[in-house]
């Protein structure tokens, strides 16, 4: 079973991730929520119904056993992340990855940025994944992968407009790194994929920071996914932060 966070929501990028493991991949999957109980619901019915209809439409073919489960987490302070841990514990599943794709973004200077918005911010994008895959460490299985959610330019750019949350995810691509190292014995690999502009981003490119991206467009849904499933499929590939950003601020 992959558990993806955050990825219930419709037409986001965490919802296409979960229907591109089922429905290309046959594979479990354990869909997060925070807000978006109803949006999970439905996702899982959608997906069944899919699976249905592609077993009627394939006497022949064996699908097996794809297991499809919800489960709510809020990541926003240790004591409730600690919970969804538990909670995944419990039920006994097995992972075979782990996709930290929740991302709280926040505009602001630091010095623009209120205290409780700073801690809110670290707590949901850097505690949260860690404490995840701490704690989850025992039911990820051989083999398994991590992937993490980035930001383009982490390497190379200080950003001052949105600087708590760049910050956030430069702590996660020293997670990545650092945990691709320790965990290459387990043989689980470890990678982030870094986005630019994402087709529905919050923040759509203004014609001059379009001329940024030399690929001239945003990233589809498909670019990233596409992704995923090449990182799940080469675990040789590890320690990586790979951008996915048609060259942004090349
Ligand atoms: N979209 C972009 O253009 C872009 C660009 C660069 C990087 N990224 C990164 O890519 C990832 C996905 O981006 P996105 O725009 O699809 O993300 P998003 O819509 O902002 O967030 C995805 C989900 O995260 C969940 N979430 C947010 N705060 C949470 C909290 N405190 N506890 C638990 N869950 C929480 C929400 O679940 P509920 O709806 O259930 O509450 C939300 O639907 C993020 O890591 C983001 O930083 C995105």
């Amino acid at each position: 079973m992959i558990l993806v966070t955050g990825s219930a929501k419709r037409k986001k990028l965490g919802s296409e991730i979960i229907k591109a493991l089922v429905l290309d991949k046959k594979e479990s999957v354990l869909i997060h929520y925070n807000n978006s109980k109803q949006d999970a619901i439905d996702l899982k019915n959608y997906l069944l119904d899919k699976i249905d209809e592609e077993l009627k439409n394939k006497h022949s073919i064996q699908i097996g056993t794809i297991q499809i489960g919800t489960i709510h987490g809020d990541f926003s302070n240790r004591k409730s992340i600690s919970a969804f841990c538990d909670e995944i514990l419990k039920r006994g599943y097995k992972l075979s990855g782990i996709i930290n794709n929740v991302g709280c973004f926040l505009q602001g200077s630091i010095l623009d940025t209120k205290i409780d918005d700073i801690y809110k911010t670290f707590e949901t994008n850097i505690f949260s994944p860690m404490i995840i895959i701490n704690k989850l460490q025992k039911v990820l299985k051989d083999g398994s992968f991590i992937i993490n959610m980035g930001i383009a330019g982490l390497e190379s750019k200080i950003s001052v407009k949105s600087a708590i949350y760049f910050m956030t995810k430069q702590n996660l691509l020293f997670l990545t790194k650092s945990l691709a190292k320790e965990l290459v014995s387990k043989n689980i690999s470890v990678n982030m994929i870094s986005l630019g502009y994402l087709e529905n981003s919050k923040i759509l490119p203004t014609t001059k920071s379009f001329s940024k991206i030399i690929e001239n467009r945003t990233a589809s849904f498909n670019d990233i996914t596409s992704t995923v499933m090449y990182l799940m499929e080469n675990r040789y590939i590890t320690g990586q932060n790979i951008e996915i950003a048609g060259g942004v601020n090349l």
